[in-house]
Parts: structure tokens; C-alpha cells; sequence
């Protein structure tokens, strides 16, 4: 992981440094080469993708969402979010995400930004329910159709249990915008590598309250 990563200033962000790959390309051949699995997942961990940033920059922005909360940072990779909640003040934060080496990435990032990220490597999506907790980041999670659609229904689950839910995206094609409150976008720095444009236009939205939660519905005044 260290010899394939560099600590870098992720931009935008301040002097945040995160392990990421210069060449995720070159990283992904030697993971599968290590694991002996060609199919072995893309190193999403070792990069700072367009939808986390954005969740990132807003926290900066507005602490006070996440500031002596407890916050949930779904499909970490790297970690950005659940650190720069915790550095916006969060009380505690949990990064979740299946693959392993994610889980490992965190940690070593955690650890060189300062701060103590609890990290649960697993498959949560099933869950009956939320975490405990007060927040949930989920930040570039609909790149890829069975991921995107088992996350929503995850999501809005939380929200029924009265978490807020923030989301940051850059366009996917999965993305369902219906239910979403969009907060604020920002360009960010990208790869072509990974992406179609070197800088992408990374929008936050807000998961809006389903039916229970709604002020207007019939009844309730
Ligand atoms: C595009 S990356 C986003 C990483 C990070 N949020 C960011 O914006 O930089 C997507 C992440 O989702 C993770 N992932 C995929 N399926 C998952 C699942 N069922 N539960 C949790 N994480 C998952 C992948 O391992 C990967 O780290």
C-alpha cells in the first residue's frame, strides 16, 4: 500500500493529506498480481473521488451539520469524508466499506491526519437497521447499477430513523436525484485516468424527508 501510494494535499481541502496512488492503473495490476485475483476491485481507496470531495468541501464550509454528531461515512475508500468530518468537529465517525484494503487505507490515513476513525468492513446494505448514529455520508457510491440500487433504499431507511443523510455525487448515471435536496457544488480536481474530464462539478445534496417526516402531509399541521 505505502509503495504504491504517496501522502498528498487532496485540493480544496487545506492541508488535509490523504495515501493516494499517482497511478491507480498501475496499483489496481499489482493488487490483482498480490491477491492472485483478477478481479479484484478497483483501488477505490486510493483515490479521492469527485462526490466524496464534495461532501468534504461543504462540511468545511458548514461544520455545524456534522459538528458533536455522530457521523457514518458509507463506501469510505479512503476515508476523506469520515476525517474531514471528524476534523469539522464530528464527536466520533465510522468508516464503512467492503473491501479490505479500504479498511486498511483508512486507518493509515486516519492516523497520519491526527484523529481516530472507527473502521467496519462489511457488507451493511442488508441491514434492518441504520447504524447508530446521527449523520450518514455517502459520497460517490453510484457509479455501478446493483451498488446504487441497494444503497438508496439503505439510505432512506436511515432517514426514517430520524439520521440526516448527506450525499455528494458528480453525475452518475445511477444517481436517483427525485428524493434529493441539492445544498451546493464545487469543480474538483479528478484523473483522466478514471474519469471522462480532469475536473468534475461535484454537487451535495440532502436526502429529503420521506412521507412520515413531512410537515405537509395530510393531518399534520
Ligand atoms: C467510488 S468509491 C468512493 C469512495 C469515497 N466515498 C470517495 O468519495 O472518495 C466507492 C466505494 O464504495 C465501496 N463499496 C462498494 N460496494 C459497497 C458496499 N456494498 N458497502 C460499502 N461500501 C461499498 C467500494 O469499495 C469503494 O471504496
Amino acid at each position: 500500500m505505502l509503495r504504491h501510494t504517496r501522502l498528498q494535499q487532496v485540493p480544496g481541502l487545506g492541508r488535509l493529506r490523504l495515501h493516494l496512488a499517482d497511478d491507480v492503473l498501475a496499483l489496481w495490476r499489482a493488487t490483482q498480481v498480490a491477491s492472485g485475483d483478477p478481479d479484484a476491485p478497483l483501488p477505490y481507496w486510493a483515490f479521492a473521488w469527485a462526490g466524496g470531495q464534495a461532501i468534504a468541501r461543504y462540511l468545511r464550509e458548514h461544520p455545524e451539520r456534522v459538528a458533536g454528531r455522530r457521523v457514518v461515512d458509507l463506501a469510505s475508500g479512503s476515508g476523506l469524508c469520515a476525517i474531514v468530518a471528524l476534523r469539522a468537529g464530528a464527536a466520533e465517525a465510522t468508516a464503512i466499506d467492503i473491501d479490505p484494503l479500504a479498511a486498511a487505507a483508512v486507518a493509515l490515513n486516519a492516523r497520519d491526519a491526527g484523529c481516530r476513525v472507527t473502521v467496519l468492513q462489511r457488507d451493511v446494505l442488508d441491514d434492518a437497521e441504520p447504524p447508530d448514529a446521527d449523520v450518514i455520508l455517502a459520497g460517490d457510491c453510484w457509479y455501478e447499477a446493483r451498488f446504487a440500487e441497494r444503497v438508496m433504499p439503505w439510505l432512506r431507511r436511515a432517514r426514517d430513523h430520524g439520521l440526516d443523510v448527506l450525499v455528494g455525487d458528480p453525475g452518475r448515471r445511477y444517481l436517483p436525484t427525485a428524493e434529493l435536496v441539492k445544498l451546493a457544488s464545487y469543480d474538483v480536481r479528478t484523473t483522466t485516468e478514471l474519469e471522462d474530464l480532469d475536473l468534475k462539478r461535484g454537487t451535495v445534496y440532502v436526502l429529503a424527508p420521506g412521507p412520515a417526516g413531512r410537515t405537509d402531509r395530510p393531518g399534520k399541521r
